[in-house]
C-alpha cells in the first residue's frame, strides 16, 4: 500500500524548459533542465503523501519528459529493493506504479509463468500488473483481486491508463491544470494535496457542496478535481483523448426468478467464501493485526482468523502461526454511549487473542481534529472520522502496518436501518418457499416501517416531500433510502449561490449518479432492497466510509487496512442471494434480524453474546459540554472573518451554531452543521483555497 503521483503532459504542451520569467532558456541543455524541474516538483508532490509510503521512494520520467510516474512505498510484500517502484516491462516499454494489494497473486503469478515467457524481477504482488497487461491488454483489470489504484503507461501504444479497484477502496484523483507555458498537464494522485506543489490552485466546487456531488458522483469538494470512479479506468490516448470506462459493477438477480437453494446451502456458501477472502488476506511479509469493535463484522473476522491460524496453521503475514493474534480498538470515556470495548474485550478473551485498546476523550479528539480533516480532504458531520484517525495510531504504536477490518458488511448484508422500509416495499418473490415473512405480515410491517421512516426523515431534515423529491424517488422505484442518504445537508449557503448554481437537490444527484442501464434494472428487475444497497454503496460507502473512515485516516498513520468483506468474489455471491436471507423476519420474536445470513455463517466463530445481540446502532456522541476542548476549538475556527473568507457561507446562518450546539441541551443538528463549517475553515486554511465568488 503506497502513494502515487503522476504527471502527463497533454498535446499542445511545450516540452522545452522555460525560465521563471517565462522566457525560453536558450543556453545549455534545456531538455536536461526541464527534467530536473519535473523531478524536483514530483518529489515535492510525493512529500505531501509521504505518510502513505515512508519506506522508499521512486520515480520514472519518459525520455521525452512527457510522462512522470512517482511513488512512495509502504513495504508489505517483498521488503527487498526489488519491490521498489515504478515497475517496468522487460523491454522497458511499459511502466507502472501501484498503490494497493493484489490477493491470490501466487496463483496468478504461477499461471503467468507457466503460460507465458514473462520473467518476474521481484516477489512483489504489484509486478503482476505489468505481466497481466502485456498478455491481456486492458483486460488486466479483470484478473486483479483486491484493493488498488494503478497507473500504467504503454510507450509503444501511447496509452496512459489509471485504474481503480471495484469499490474505490484505494483513492485516485485527477485534474487537468495549466502548465504555466500555455499548455496543459493531467495530474493524477492518491490524495489531492499532492497536486499542491504541481501548480494546482484549489477553488471550492460550490455546486458540488450544495448538491452533495462530492459524496455521490465523480466530483470532489474542489472545482475541476475528479475521482476515478470505483470499478473504472481512465485512459488518455496519444496525450489527447481522455475517457473513463467501467470494467465491473455490482449486480443482482431478477427479483421474480425463484432461487431453489436452501438457506443451509447459502449459509455454507457465505461461510466458505468469507473464509477464502480472509485466508487470502493473511499473506504479507510483515505482521497482520485486526481492528476489533463490539460489532459482528469485525468479530467474525477475528473469529475466522483465529480459526484459520489454529486449524490450518495459516500464518498472520510474517508472524508464525504459533504467535497470538493481536486486535486493536479505541474506547471512549464512559457515559459517551460510544464505548463498545467491554464486548470486544469479552470476544478477545473468548478467542484467546491479544487486545490493545487506546482510551480517547474529548481533548484527544479536539487535538486531532484539524490533522484528521487535512487527511480526509472533505467534511463530515460528526467526529467518527477523528476516532478512526486515532484508531490507526494504535497498530502503528504496536509496530504493525497491516490490519483487517469489517468494512462493507452493512452494505452487503443489509445492516442499515434505512433498508428495512425498502426491503418491505415488495415481496421477495425469489424466495417465497423459504421466506419466514407472510404476505399479510409484510404489508403490516411495511406500513409500520414507512411511518417510522417518515418520522425519522422529518426529524433529521431530509427532504422527502418537497421539490423534486417525488420524481427522484420514482426514478428509482420509490426507494426511500435515498432520503436518508440526503440527510444532514448543511443549510448555510450564501444567497448568491442559489442564483449561481440553480436548484441543488442531493436526492437528484444520487439518482443521476446511477447510470441509465442501472436505473432500468432498478425499475424492472432488482428487488428494492438490492437497489437501496447498490445506491448506498456508490455514495456513502465509496465516498465516506472508505475515505475519511477508511483509507485516508488509516494511511495518515501508514496503516494498510484490508477489507475481506469487500472481496469481489465474496460480494458477487452475496449480491446473488435473495433479499429475505439478508433481512430476515424472526416469527417467534416478531422482529427482523439484519445481516441474518452473516450472523448464521459467523455463528461457529463468534461468542453467543454477539450471535444473539440485536442491532445496537453505533453512533458518536452528538453534543459536548460548553467550554470544553471541542467548544473552544470550534469557537476559534468559526469566527466571522474566517467563515466569510469561505465566500459561499452565510454568516447570518452560522454565527449562532456553536452557541446552540454545545452544552447539556445542545442541539445535535446545530452541532453537525457547526462541525461541517469548521472543517471547511480548516480545509481553506490548510489547502489555501480561494474565496468562492459568483462568476461564470
Ligand atoms: C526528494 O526529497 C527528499 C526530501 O523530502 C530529499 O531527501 C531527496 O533528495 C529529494 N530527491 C530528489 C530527487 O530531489
Ligand atoms: C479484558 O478485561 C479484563 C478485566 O479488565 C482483563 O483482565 C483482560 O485481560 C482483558 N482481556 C483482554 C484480551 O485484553
Ligand atoms: C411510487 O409512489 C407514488 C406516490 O406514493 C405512487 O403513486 C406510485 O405508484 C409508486 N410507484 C411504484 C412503482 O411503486
Amino acid at each position: 500500500m503506497c502513494g502515487i503521483s503522476c504527471i502527463l503532459a497533454l498535446r499542445g504542451h511545450d516540452t522545452t524548459y522555460h525560465q521563471a520569467n517565462g522566457h525560453i532558456h536558450t543556453n545549455g541543455d534545456t531538455h536536461a533542465l526541464e527534467r530536473k524541474k519535473i523531478v524536483t516538483e514530483l518529489n515535492e508532490s510525493l512529500d505531501k503523501i509521504q505518510h502513505r509510503g515512508p519506506d522508499a521512494r521512486g520515480h520514472w520520467l519518459s525520455d521525452d519528459n512527457r510522462v512522470a510516474l512517482g511513488h512512495v512505498r509502504l513495504a508489505i510484500n517483498d521488503l527487498s529493493p526489488d519491490g521498489a517502484q515504478p515497475f517496468h516491462s522487460p523491454a522497458k516499454k511499459i511502466h507502472a506504479v501501484v498503490n494497493g494489494e493484489f490477493y491470490d497473486y501466487d496463483r496468478i503469478r504461477k499461471e503467468i509463468e507457466s503460460t507465458t515467457d514473462y520473467v518476474f524481477s521481484s516477489r512483489s504482488d504489484s509486478e503482476i500488473v505489468i505481466a497481466l497487461y502485456l498478455h491481456h491488454g486492458l483486460n488486466f483489470v479483470h484478473y486483479l483481486r483486491g484493493e488498488f489504484a494503478v497507473v500504467l503507461y504503454d510507450e509503444e501504444q501511447q496509452i496512459f491508463i489509471a485504474a481503480r479497484d471495484r469499490y474505490g477502496i484505494k483513492p485516485l484523483f485527477w485534474t487537468v491544470q495549466p502548465d504555466g507555458k500555455g499548455g496543459k498537464r493531467m495530474l493524477i494522485a492518491a490524495e489531492m494535496k499532492a497536486f499542491l506543489p504541481l501548480g494546482w490552485k484549489p477553488e471550492w466546487d460550490v455546486r458540488s457542496l450544495k448538491d452533495a456531488g462530492w459524496n455521490h458522483d465523480e466530483r470532489t469538494i474542489f472545482a475541476g478535481v475528479g475521482k476515478i470512479r470505483p470499478g473504472h479506468y481512465l485512459t488518455c490516448t496519444a496525450f489527447g483523448h481522455l475517457e473513463q470506462r467501467q470494467y465491473w459493477d455490482m449486480t443482482y438477480p431478477d427479483k421474480n426468478l425463484p432461487d431453489p437453494r436452501t438457506p443451509e446451502e447459502l449459509i455454507q456458501g457465505v461461510r466458505e467464501k468469507l473464509l477464502d477472502a480472509i485466508r487470502l488476506r493473511l499473506r504479507a511479509d510483515v505482521p497482520i493485526g485486526i481492528y476489533l469493535s463490539g460489532g459482528i463484522d469485525s468479530s467474525v473476522i477475528a473469529g475466522m482468523v483465529t480459526h484459520l491460524v489454529k486449524t490450518e496453521g495459516v500464518a498472520l503475514g510474517s508472524q508464525p502461526a504459533s504467535s497470538r493474534v493481536c486486535c486493536f480498538s479505541i474506547a471512549f470515556d464512559e457515559g459517551s454511549g460510544f464505548d463498545e470495548s467491554s464486548i470486544a474485550n469479552r470476544t478477545a478473551d473468548w478467542l484467546g487473542v491479544k487486545y490493545e485498546k487506546k482510551i480517547m476523550n474529548e481533548a484527544a479528539l479536539a487535538e486531532r481534529f484539524e490533522d484528521a480533516v487535512w487527511h480526509a480532504e472533505h467534511h463530515n458531520p460528526d467526529l467518527n472520522f477523528v476516532g478512526k484517525y486515532a484508531l490507526s495510531e494504535v497498530p502503528q504504536e504496536c509496530g504493525y502496518k497491516v490490519v483487517l477490518t469489517g468494512e462493507g458488511a452493512d452494505e452487503h448484508f443489509a445492516g442499515y436501518p434505512s433498508y428495512l422500509d425498502d426491503y418491505l416495499r415488495e415481496p421477495d418473490n425469489a424466495y417465497e418457499a423459504n421466506n419466514t415473512l407472510s404476505e399479510p405480515e409484510r404489508l403490516k410491517q411495511f406500513h409500520l416501517a414507512e411511518t417510522a421512516a417518515k418520522a425519522y426523515y422529518d426529524s433529521v431534515g431530509a427532504d422527502t416531500s418537497a421539490r423534486g423529491a417525488s420524481v427522484s424517488r420514482k426514478m428509482l422505484n420509490n426507494i426511500s433510502t435515498i432520503s436518508s442518504m440526503a440527510a444532514f445537508l448543511p443549510r448555510v449557503f450564501a444567497p448568491w449561490t442559489d442564483k449561481a448554481y440553480g436548484l441543488c437537490d442531493p436526492q437528484r444527484t444520487i439518482v443521476n449518479n446511477a447510470d441509465g442501464t442501472v436505473r432500468a434494472k432498478i425499475l424492472n428487475s432488482w428487488h428494492p432492497l438490492h437497489s437501496a444497497m447498490y445506491i448506498w454503496s456508490k455514495g456513502h460507502l465509496a465516498n465516506i466510509f472508505l475515505t475519511c473512515l477508511g483509507d485516508r485516516t488509516e494511511m495518515a498513520h501508514s496503516i494498510e487496512a484490508r477489507t475481506p468483506l469487500l472481496d469481489h468474489k465474496l460480494t458477487e455471491y452475496i449480491n446473488g442471494l435473495p433479499p429475505s436471507v439478508k433481512l430476515r423476519w424472526m416469527p417467534e420474536e416478531r422482529r427482523f434480524s439484519e445481516k441474518w445470513i452473516l450472523r448464521e455463517a459467523a455463528q461457529p466463530f463468534i461468542t453467543r453474546e454477539l450471535y444473539e445481540r440485536k442491532k445496537h446502532p453505533y453512533s458518536a456522541p452528538t453534543t459536548w459540554p460548553r467550554d470544553g476542548p471541542l467548544h473552544k476549538l470550534l469557537k476559534g475556527l468559526m469566527t466571522k472573518e474566517k467563515v466569510e473568507q469561505l465566500g459561499f457561507v452565510d454568516w447570518a446562518k452560522v454565527g449562532g451554531l456553536v452557541g446552540k450546539g454545545f452544552g447539556e441541551k445542545g442541539d445535535p443538528g446545530a452541532m453537525r452543521t457547526a462541525l461541517v463549517v469548521a472543517e471547511w475553515v480548516v480545509i481553506a486554511e490548510r489547502f489555501g483555497v480561494a474565496t468562492a465568488e459568483g462568476k461564470f
